[in-house]
């Protein structure tokens, strides 16, 4: 594997009871390394793909070394890893091979592999504790939770917007996304007043339930959501998010939601400071930070919502890790990753899915951002 300034994707991942292969796309040799095995060539790492039978790493760890011309400059950890979460070690081994950007370059191809692997979470203990350390862990989605424990949820989803769909092709649609790699519909509700626009009803929320397999997240941009909330969880919502500037009782609204039997989350507009949500985090399921005024499909990302991601992922981390992060509006494949990497969990993404050529294809591109 050579790090030099790119990160490796990682084309595939053989398992087995010894443990784990991991091959990587922009490496020539396909060479694949693990203490104290030697480099294998690649019509041996192929051989054992082609059995599906052979890892090189001890059982529950993997070690890649990090290789630059001919020179081993460190090496890249994950150890006690299961789908739920694993721990990550990147070590740079010569002092001369420090601050040149290899470990951020780890970093990433280790978040690449354990997304592949099906890891939600990773765990990190900073060893030096200094600010370059912290830094580094900081610019990859990682955020402090506990002393100098880190922690980056490794999950990413993307949730297409049907308001952006051709809705005289709204079954079409919602199949195509049944096919597609999005986990999650995103579903627009505008009343008018509110915003300055109005989307559309129960009918047409039917209409993609009834066809649709992903999980339903239904995003309420009315006043007084507390009159609907149980009527859209009944529709077939998985989540509904409300708006923290439109409603009177917050607690009664989440529980609502909660008591009706789907996950609740709270929306706020670009204005909205992260910090009024404090005192209900502990018992929402998800935020949603506007990253435009909502209100249309097609506006430009305000990147100051990057910010308010960052502040509010530093909270959640204390008071509620569980509760995803959620940005709508102006998303792409073009600021995707750093959306990820600020700490985002679940991307909407409306005009830049179905005004694409091939919108399955644009989906996947979001993802791997
Ligand atoms: C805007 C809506 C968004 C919108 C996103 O008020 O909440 O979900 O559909 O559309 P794009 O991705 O086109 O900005
Ligand atoms: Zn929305």
């Amino acid at each position: 594997m050579v790090l030099q300034g790119e990160v490796c994707r990682l084309r595939s991942v053989v398992s087995s009871d010894v443990g784990t292969i991991l091959l990587w796309e922009n490496d020539p040799a396909l060479a694949a390394y693990s203490d104290p095995h030697p480099p294998y060539c690649r019509e041996e790492i192929e051989q054992f793909v082609e059995n599906q039978q052979l890892g090189f790493a001890a059982n529950g760890q993997i070690r890649l070394m990090i290789e630059v011309g001919t020179d081993i400059v460190g090496a890249i950890d994950l150890f006690d890893y299961n789908a739920g979460g694993a721990e990550v070690g990147i070590l740079i081994y010569p002092e001369q091979y420090r601050g040149k950007g290899y470990g951020r370059d780890a970093l990433k191809t280790v978040q690449y592999a354990a997304r592949s692997l099906g890891i939600d979470t990773l765990y990190a203990t900073v060893e030096p504790q200094n600010s370059a350390s912290k830094a580094l862990f900081c610019s990859c989605g990682f955020v402090n939770f506990e002393n100098n424990r880190y922690i980056c949820r490794m999950k990413r989803i993307v949730a297409p917007s049907i308001l952006s769909a051709d809705f005289g092709n709204l079954e079409r649609d919602t199949l195509m996304l049944n096919r597609s790699a999005a986990e999650w519909v995103h579903v627009d509700i505008m009343d008018g007043v509110f915003v300055p626009n109005i989307s559309f009803g129960f009918p047409v929320l039917n209409a993609v339930t009834k066809v649709s397999t992903k999980t339903i997240d239904t995003h309420l941009m009315i006043c007084d959501p507390i009159r609907y909330v149980e009527k859209f969880v009944k529709a077939g919502s998985d989540y509904v998010t409300f708006h923290y500037e439109a409603a009177e009782d917050i607690d009664a609204c989440i529980d609502a939601i909660h008591n009706a039997g789907a996950k609740a989350g709270i929306s706020i507009k670009p204005a909205t400071e992260p910090s009024v949500l404090k005192e209900w985090l502990p018992k929402l399921d998800m935020v949603l930070i506007m990253s435009v005024e909502p209100g249309f499909g097609g506006q430009s990302f305000m990147p100051h919502s990057l910010d308010k991601v960052r502040e509010l992922k530093q909270m959640i981390a204390t008071l509620n890790p569980d509760c995803l992060i959620e940005i709508d509006g102006g998303i792409s494949a073009a600021n995707a990753a750093e959306v990820f990497e600020a700490g985002v969990d679940v991307v909407v993404a409306g005009s830049a899915v179905f005004a694409a050529p091939d919108p399955e294809a644009e989906i996947v591109k979001i993802l791997n951002a």
